[in-house]
């Protein structure tokens, strides 16, 4: 074969690949596919496994997103990208929904629709154990991580304090086990899990700082029959204790391991 043609083929072989996994030409959920987007960094909402329950792919919102599309007579498929291209992926077309441990907030609202909240949770700091930071205002002279696009990055920047923005919560955590940085500020839950993984790390919780925040499932703004799909399945799961099990169930996977 020559050159030329080898590439094109492998091209056209990664497209289709490409096409099985995401059920594209679909990209809506009128087929019997909802294509979840995702990052799957995040611990124990989403994140990457061998034998996960769509796929790689497990967690309390993998879980959900599983149920929910089979509460519908449909198949859920997962594409996992970076958390900043979740809303733009949404807003194109390339995805149905996005399930990511997302916080509705008011800014996010403006481009798209937001489902009933199935999880509550707060940002809190990550330190070692020998740490001085007892509250948000002591992060004031001290190297803080963040995640890109997380709101605890935005909580930072509206605190007025400088940090430097990670791409992965474990880059983060890295920083911080190595003594590069002296917080990382995260969600609850997922904190839980890096201190489990880490030793010598604690969670500082400041209340007063940080406020609850609500994850919920964001679909285009305007896509009702999808987002009435989606809010009848979950306040299904949140009456029926389907969501609250899931949540105890990896969140005690992820002290465990
Ligand atoms: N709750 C935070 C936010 O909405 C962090 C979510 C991160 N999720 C993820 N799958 N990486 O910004």
């Amino acid at each position: 074969m020559k050159k030329t043609t080898k590439l094109l083929a492998m091209t056209l072989a990664m497209v289709m690949t490409a096409c099985t996994l995401t059920a594209c030409g679909g990209g809506s959920s009128k087929g019997n596919t909802i294509t979840f987007g995702t990052n799957a960094e995040f611990p124990p909402f989403e994140y990457v496994t061998s034998n996960g329950v769509i796929g790689e792919y497990d967690g309390i919102d993998m879980a959900i997103a599983k149920q929910l599309a089979e509460s519908n007579g449909m198949t859920a498929a997962v594409e996992n990208m970076e958390f900043d291209s979740l809303l733009v992926a949404l807003q194109n077309g390339q995805i149905d929904a996005v399930i990511a441990g997302m916080t509705a907030t008011d800014e996010r609202k403006e481009t798209v629709d937001f489902s009933t909240p199935y999880y509550t949770a707060t940002q809190v700091m990550i330190v070692k154990e020998d740490s001085d930071i007892a509250a948000a205002t002591d992060m004031a002279d001290k190297k803080i991580c963040v995640i890109q696009g997380y709101t605890g990055e935005i909580c930072v920047q509206d605190m007025g304090y400088t940090y430097e923005a990670f791409k992965k919560g474990t880059e983060a955590v890295m920083e911080l086990v190595n003594g590069k940085c002296d917080v990382v500020v995260i969600d609850s839950a997922t904190a839980q899990k890096y201190v489990g993984d880490n030793e010598g790390l604690k969670i500082v919780e400041d209340p007063s700082a940080f406020e609850s925040e609500e994850y919920a499932i964001a679909v285009q703004k305007g896509n009702t029959e999808l987002l009435d799909k989606i809010n009848k399945s979950i306040d299904k799961m949140l009456a029926d204790g389907t969501i609250n099990e899931l949540a105890v169930k990896y969140t005690e996977e992820a002290t465990a391991e």
